[in-house]
């Protein structure tokens, strides 16, 4: 199997992350290789974002107002988006947000660079969590974000050395992904 092949078949989302803080500029580059994704039209809608200190804490706080306030609800949302290696925000600017064929152009594409970062991750003993709960859909995250109304969030990544890889998925067979028409 080849190293990618085995990259691919290996990577699991992880959940539990040590809190040590990753480099900017490993993540700047890291984000870099990523976009070198198929992107119809050349549209280069990917935007990543990497939220610091403040804004982590500005998340936690409106995920944990978002989930009812109070002190359990704040130490569960620090512990969720504070206590990580780093945190990512990807968004898609569409070219044509009237379009929803360009629009879902766009969201594939960074989708794809989505995928290259983790697997770019994965390869170093890094892992993410691609996040689309419902945190991600407050205005004042996309704000937060600068993800702007007729842009499509992508998912926010926690991101970091992963305290536990979670058990290899059966994965559904081939049989069902793909046929062979004659
Ligand atoms: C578009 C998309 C959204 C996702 N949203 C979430 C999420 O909100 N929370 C979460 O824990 N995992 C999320 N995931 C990760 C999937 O749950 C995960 O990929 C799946 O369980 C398979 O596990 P694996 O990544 O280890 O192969 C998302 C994945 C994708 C592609």
């Amino acid at each position: 199997m080849s190293q990618l092949a085995t990259t691919i078949r290996t990577r699991r989302t992880a959940y539990d992350f040590a809190s040590t803080p990753l480099s900017p500029d490993l993540l700047r580059e890291l984000c870099e290789v990523a976009i070198c994704a198929p992107n119809h039209r050349r549209t280069a809608p990917w935007r990543f974002v990497l939220l610091g200190s403040e804004s982590r804490a500005t998340l936690a706080r409106l995920a944990a107002e978002q989930a009812g306030g109070g002190v359990e609800a704040y130490a569960k949302a620090v512990a969720k988006w504070e206590k990580v290696g780093a945190l990512l925000a990807l968004y898609a600017v569409s070219s044509r947000p009237d379009d929803l064929e360009l629009v879902r152009e766009d969201y594939a594409a960074c989708a794809c660079a989505a995928q290259n970062l983790q697997l770019l991750l994965w390869e170093r003993g890094l892992a993410a969590q691609w996040c689309t709960g419902k945190v991600t859909r407050l205005p004042e995250v996309r704000r937060l974000t600068g993800c702007g109304e007729s842009d499509t969030f992508v998912g926010l990544f926690r991101i970091g050395v992963p305290l536990e890889i979670p058990d290899p998925i059966r994965r559904h067979s081939g049989e069902q992904a793909f046929k062979h028409l004659p």
